[in-house]
């Protein structure tokens, strides 16, 4: 039987960020609210020039040899901050990219779930076509607006992942779960550029899903916490999951399996307690956050996800480690997210709700921000202009 999984994990994420004791004091809220009661400390902000074609560019070209450009067949990018309601994002990134010409390029959508539907059909896609391998692509910017309940949960980023055969990272189980549930806890019509949520609903919403998830899982699979060494959780703020984690302890959970889950757990939110909630990369982000941080993983060791997108659906899945994982992981992540540009609330207020300014031809011109190594660098006869950023360029 194939084994298919994840190959490679990149990230990319914006170069500007909010440390959130400086929302907090313009909130007027106390900082240990956002720090411990969210269990944050810092929002990625996005700049006009950077979206989730330039984002999830940047993560895949972190990753890619030629080799995988020539192999690459199908890239799937999973949204919900998508810019165009007909081209699907992953052909500006097949361009930007140069992969070859021969490639099915396609956008899916539910809310931060979709990238876990696009990791299944990657997984179905290769079982008949083993010699290829699926670009996924998870890309968003969390814009909830100035003041509202969610400003606190907002960030932007990206994550890359290269679905093979005989991966190098994780090899992906044959075994899951998902539910659908017909609420509103968090939309965004066509019309709106930011979601109508309800909050508290939205959390009490993620947290039955698990449990009722969970259940489901474990009933089919005869699971139990005990098999696995990590549980990964989409991350609308790292609180939220840790609350989940802590609901899935029984009485019967031994001392060693809760402290095992709960120190991976937090090796699994090192990268968005600085970053903030990327949507449909954040369980993602989680992800590779535990597998660069934890000292104690080890191949063929199991780790269970819950992915949930509002509206909502969910799932459960798993899949365990490869020998030799760790050499296809990065050791400096943290510099690099710690060498973000730091923002006051002034600058982060005007530079991620800036809109563009369009003439009557549809042109419109960007100032110059840092980004990554691709740029929307303006719009002409409504057509986003995509660049790749030179070096030597970089402000
Ligand atoms: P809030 O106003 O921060 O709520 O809004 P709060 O007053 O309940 O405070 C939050 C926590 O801080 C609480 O902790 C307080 O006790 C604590 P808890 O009791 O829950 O453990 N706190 C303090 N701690 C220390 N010192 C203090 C202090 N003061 C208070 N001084 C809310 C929270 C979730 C409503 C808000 O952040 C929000 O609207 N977020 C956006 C929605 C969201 O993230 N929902 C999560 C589930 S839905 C989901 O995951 C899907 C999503 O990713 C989208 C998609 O799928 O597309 C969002």
């Amino acid at each position: 039987m194939l084994t298919i999984g994840i190959d490679k994990i990149g990230f990319a994420t914006s170069q500007y960020m909010l440390e959130m004791k400086e929302l907090a004091i313009a909130r007027n809220e106390d900082p240990a609210k956002f720090k411990e009661g969210l269990l944050l400390d810092a929002l990625s902000i996005s700049p006009i020039t950077e979206d989730i074609v330039t984002l999830a560019s940047s993560a895949a070209s972190d990753i890619l040899t030629e080799d995988d450009k020539q192999t690459i067949d199908m890239i799937i990018l999973a949204t919900e901050s998508s810019i165009d309601q007909s081209k699907a994002a992953s052909v500006y990134v097949h361009s930007l990219l140069n992969i070859q010409p021969f490639v099915r390029s396609i956008e899916m959508k539910e809310a931060c779930y979709s990238a876990t539907a696009a990791l299944d059909y990657a997984r179905l896609h290769i079982e008949n076509h083993p010699d290829s391998k699926v670009l996924v692509l998870a890309s968003d910017i969390a814009k909830y607006g100035i003041n509202t309940s969610g400003e606190p949960t907002q960030g932007a980023g990206s994550i890359a992942l290269l679905i093979s055969k005989d991966p190098h990272i994780l090899a992906l189980h044959n075994k899951s779960v998902a539910h659908t549930r017909d609420i509103m806890d968090f939309w965004r019509p066509n019309y709106r550029n930011t979601p109508y949520v309800d909050g508290m609903y939205s959390t009490k919403q993620y947290l039955d899903t698990l449990k009722i998830t969970w259940q489901e899982y474990q009933k089919r699979f005869d699971a139990e916490l005990s098999d696995y060494a990590a549980f990964c959780f989409h991350l609308p703020f790292p609180k939220l999951a840790l609350k989940g984690l802590n609901k899935l302890f029984t009485k019967e959970t031994s001392k060693e399996v809760k402290e095992r889950l709960t120190d991976n757990f937090y090796h699994s939110i090192t990268y968005s307690k600085v970053v903030g909630n990327i949507y449909t990369g954040s369980l993602y982000l989680g992800l590779l956050s535990l597998l660069e941080n934890s000292p104690t993983l080890k191949a063929d060791d199991k780790i269970i996800l819950f992915s949930y997108g509002s509206g909502a659906v969910t799932e459960i899945f798993s899949g365990h480690l490869v020998e030799g994982y760790k050499n296809h992981l990065q050791a400096n992540r943290m510099a690099q997210l710690q060498a973000r540009t730091a923002l006051s609330v002034k600058e982060y207020e005007e530079m991620f709700f800036e809109e563009p300014k369009m003439d009557e031809e549809g042109n419109a011109n960007f100032k110059s921000y840092k980004t990554g190594p691709f740029a929307l660098s303006g719009i002409q006869n409504h057509q986003r202009q995509y660049i790749k950023v030179d070096e030597n360029d970089k402000n």
